[in-house]
């Protein structure tokens, strides 16, 4: 269909026909709906007739080729235009092949395994009928607290927009040439990693100077990949809800950054315009919505119950409604769905490329990737022989997917004990749980430290549930549950090793943990592979190599705690400076326990001096910084290796750090390799006082190294 047939479509449409298209209801509501679907919000009775079903535009959360074509099939002979339903759900970190959660994908700093995640999952969905994925969540999040940082790739914009374009490349790619793909939705729009206090939906106050500089670039990263869709998000942001914002969507989203594709609600967030207090009733919430430029509204009844009436009465033009519908339709023919309303959806093919075994090899390197090794004194990699037991509540858990993991299925997860004795090719490991996430009973207690007793190395396997972080799961302590931490200690006292394997959503205060382990992984949700990959990475079949995206507080109190701060008139200038007067604590230090860019490896890798191809930099020209990294321990490994850039004096003040590129690199035991990253005059660029994006003369300070702590550089200074 072109331009032309929409237009000759939508002119034959009713005003009713006209509305329904920005409906999206879950699959229950559908005829010949067979299960619930994902239901991830609160329901609320919509008093919908059928002939509201029969006109709707989209269906959140339908998935399986028989369902799906079920339902389209059905649609098909009963609405009267024939137009075809979109199928929307959220892909996040894969299909039925479950990869780790975003947070770890993203301590990968591998944008190629990033997007082939991206990929794998949009071949699953597409050929079970899913049609777009509510992703890639690109919210920045400085909030431990907040329990949607699981599903962010954390703390920096500049990786954040990598891997926002490579998951966009992955789920979608060319719609109109690639196959078994998606088309991707980036999510939430904007600044919902900000929420007052880690509370999830709160409020978000911020400069736009910070919004810009900070917040909207893996946004607009995204979108200049191409993505088709954007999602509102349910916080307010300065002062109004992003989902009613006007100068957020229609100016800032529509008008400076051009972009014509569709723009849909969170779950509700357009009813939600009612308790937020800026609309009166759902009349005036379906009236701000579309006005602000929502073309879809999920799961709520404002537009399908009001739209009309406002257009009778003139406080809303069709022509605004009709620029909405424009927009599904053209998605929808983008998808294909005019030609062919079943798109990918073939049962056969699902049953063959669903959790086919490359996809989960896939997922169990990238989880590989992904588990952070945050200490290790001579414990680490196990050795053959040695006497282990596997203990605590994630030894023998399946709920290693984490949020977002929609229809990963416990049946089909490598748990890590299964993972560990396949790895040891031994099914003699003892095992015990010890207690259970959060409370635990004497006789488990006794059980494991017996276990331990027998043992010379304890794998503790310790964490939160996965409804503990992800959407509503927040929490002010971010500390593992005190019966895991009793535990930890008890079997610490018995004076064996200890190896404390991570399950989590989102950083924790480790003190304790650190204190008590001789070793530490930050596994986060590892996926439908995740015992396999642990076990890797625990007999050295894979040299650890992540890094943190995001930084771990050393306490909830220093929240928010981030690499890239600024230094305030008095920097407390030394860790251990004992000047009172300087911006610091009391009780506790201003550094995180672990830092941004922060991972080991059971290899050491020295870095040497950095040099620069010249000590001037101008508006066209380039400079080279380069380093030497040498491999000196006994074990192949990956290392990253960070570029970090100060601006020692802006119009605005500037980070004490910012990364400004990343290269991971292979390098056999003893072996060297010179590192060399190029700098331009507009890596130098930031948003100015009025907002203005450019550059300025002056001196500038450059290091690279293994992690933001790097603080020995190298000057040059840009003149334009
Ligand atoms: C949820 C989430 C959003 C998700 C949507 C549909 O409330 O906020 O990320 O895509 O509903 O499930």
């Amino acid at each position: 269909m072109d331009h032309e047939q929409r237009v000759t479509l939508l002119n034959k449409m009713t005003l009713r026909e006209k509305v329904g298209q920005l409906v999206q209801l879950a699959t229950p509501f559908f005829k010949g709906a067979s299960d619930q679907g994902e239901i991830t919000g609160p329901m609320e009775n919509m008093n919908l007739s059928y002939e509201d079903i029969e006109d709707t535009g989209s269906v959140l959360g339908a998935s399986g080729a028989k369902e799906t074509i079920h339902i389209q099939k059905q649609h098909m002979k009963d609405n009267r235009l024939g137009i075809p339903l979109l199928f929307m759900s959220d892909i996040i970190h894969g299909y039925k092949t479950i990869f780790p959660v975003p947070l770890g994908i993203s301590c990968s700093w591998d944008q190629n395994l990033a997007e082939e995640s991206a990929r794998i999952a949009a071949k699953e969905a597409s050929v079970s009928g899913v049609h777009v994925t509510f992703a890639p969540m690109v919210d920045l999040s400085r909030e431990p607290r907040w329990g949607r940082v699981m599903e962010s790739t954390g703390e920096d914009s500049l990786l954040n927009s990598d891997f926002a374009r490579s998951f966009v490349r992955g789920f979608q790619g060319d719609l109109s040439n690639n196959s078994y793909n998606v088309a991707s939705c980036v999510k939430h729009f904007a600044a919902y990693g900000a929420p007052e206090a880690g509370r999830d939906y709160n409020t978000v106050d911020m400069s736009e100077w910070m919004l810009r500089e900070y917040y909207l670039p893996a946004y607009k990263a995204a979108l200049d990949e191409g993505c088709e869709m954007v999602m509102t998000a349910f916080n307010i942001l300065n002062g109004i809800p992003a989902t009613g914002n006007k100068k957020l969507m229609r100016d800032l989203l529509r008008g400076e950054w051009n972009f014509d594709g569709v723009l849909i609600s969170d779950w509700g967030a357009v009813k939600e315009l009612i308790p937020h207090g800026v609309a009166e009733d759902a009349k005036q919430a379906a009236q701000k919505a579309l006005t602000a430029g929502v073309d879809i509204e999920m799961m709520t009844s404002c537009y399908v119950n009001y739209v009309e009436e406002l257009i009778h009465e003139g406080k809303l033009n069709e022509e605004t409604l009709n620029e909405a519908v424009s927009r599904i339709l053209a998605l929808k023919d983008k998808l294909g769905l005019f030609d062919n309303p079943y798109r990918f959806a073939n049962e056969k093919e699902e049953e063959e490329i669903v959790l086919a075994p490359e996809h989960r090899n896939a997922a169990r390197k990238l989880a590989t990737k992904s588990i952070v090794l945050l200490k290790n004194e001579q414990t680490l990699p196990l050795k053959k022989g040695e006497n282990l037991s596997l203990i605590g509540p994630f030894s023998t858990s399946t709920d290693i997917l984490g949020p977002w993991s929609w229809k990963g299925a416990s049946e089909d997860t490598v748990t890590f004990e299964n993972g560990l004795k396949a790895a040891l090719s031994s099914e003699e490991l003892p095992v015990a749980k010890g207690c259970n996430i959060e409370d635990g009973s004497e006789e488990q207690f006794s059980e494991a430290i017996t276990t331990a007793e027998h043992s010379d190395v304890v794998i503790l396997a310790l964490g939160e549930e996965s409804d503990m972080s992800g959407e509503a799961g927040c929490r002010v302590d971010i500390r593992l549950p005190e019966v895991q931490l009793e535990l930890l200690k008890e079997i610490k006292a018995l004076g064996k090793k200890v190896v404390t394997v991570l399950f989590n959503g989102r950083p924790l205060d480790l003190r304790e943990v650190v204190e008590n382990s001789d070793a530490v992984l930050e596994a986060w949700y590892p996926g439908t592979e995740g015992g396999n990959a642990l076990a890797d990475i625990l007999v050295a079949n894979v040299n650890p190599s992540a890094k943190l995206t995001m930084s771990f507080p050393y306490s909830v109190g220093q929240v928010p705690v981030y690499y890239n701060h600024f230094n305030t008139g008095r920097p407390k200038e030394a860790p251990d400076a004992q000047e009172r007067f300087a911006s610091q604590y009391l009780d506790a230090p201003n550094e995180p326990l672990f830092p941004f860019g922060f991972g080991l490896s059971y290899s050491n890798y020295h870095y040497g001096e950095v040099s620069l191809s010249s000590t001037q930099l101008n508006a066209t020209g380039q400079i080279k910084a380069s380093i030497d990294v040498t491999n000196t321990g006994e074990m192949a490994g990956d290392e990253i290796v960070q570029l970090y850039i100060r601006d020692l004096a802006g119009e605005v003040v500037r980070p004490v750090k910012e990364l400004k590129g990343y290269e991971k690199i292979h390098l056999e035991p003893k072996e060297t390799k010179t590192v060399t990253f190029t700098i331009t005059e507009e890596q130098l660029r930031y948003y100015h006082s009025d907002l203005e994006w450019s550059s300025d003369e002056g001196n500038f300070e450059v290091y690279i190294g293994s992690n933001s702590k790097v603080n020995v550089g190298k000057r040059f200074e840009l003149i334009k």
